[in-house]
């Protein structure tokens, strides 16, 4: 088959200003990253991981907004923002709801985005600590389900999960995290044995 080169659009690999304001802002998060000032000493987690944890997350977003029938431009940004507030200031106490306003500012300096878009966005980042509750919102549940999918890929989550959570939410994290794999065709058993 030919391929017909002049109407192909080159991948601009995150360089330039062709990005669109999705990816505007998943460059602006990994640049706070990469520029944080904060040390890992100051940090309840490390820099790498909140760049692995919130890149990976991007990623599994996009797959499981296909797999749900969501936008990926709208699920992308709700998941690489989820944690936006742990990025700048490096501690998880209340990150959720002090994250939702960090990300509305954020949205709205990097521009183009509507109200609606912004209210499904930070809405998302604002609840996605709620694990146990489960509401009709598909954006919130999605960054729900992806936030403890990615980190149970990760050695060693089921130990922090089981020594910081409490029970009842230990198990909900077991069961989105069942849930997702279904979702992807993997096995639902041994979750942690990766
Ligand atoms: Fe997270």
């Amino acid at each position: 088959m030919k391929i017909q080169k002049q109407i192909l659009k080159d991948f601009h690999h995150y360089k330039g200003s062709n990005l669109t304001r999705f990816e505007k802002v998943e460059r602006k998060v990994i640049e706070l990253i990469l520029s944080s000032k904060i040390p890992d000493s100051q940090r309840e987690d490390s820099i790498v991981f909140e760049f692995k944890h919130a890149s990976g997350c991007t990623q599994i977003a996009r797959i499981l907004a296909q797999k749900r029938k969501l936008n990926t431009e709208i699920a992308d940004n709700a998941t690489t923002l989820h944690d936006i507030y742990v990025i700048i200031n490096g501690t998880y106490k209340d990150h959720a709801k002090l994250g939702a306003p960090i990300a509305k500012k954020l949205l709205e300096e990097i521009g183009g985005f509507s109200n609606k878009e912004i209210t499904i966005i930070t809405n998302a980042v604002a609840h996605h600590s709620e694990k146990e509750i489960y509401s009709n919102n598909p954006y919130v549940e999605l960054v729900k389900d992806v936030d403890v999918f990615d980190c149970s890929l990760y050695k060693g989550a089921e130990g922090f999960y089981r020594i910081h959570k409490p029970e009842y939410i230990f198990k909900e994290y077991v069961n989105r995290i069942k849930k997702v794999r279904e979702e992807l065709g993997l096995s639902p058993n041994d979750i942690f044995r990766i």
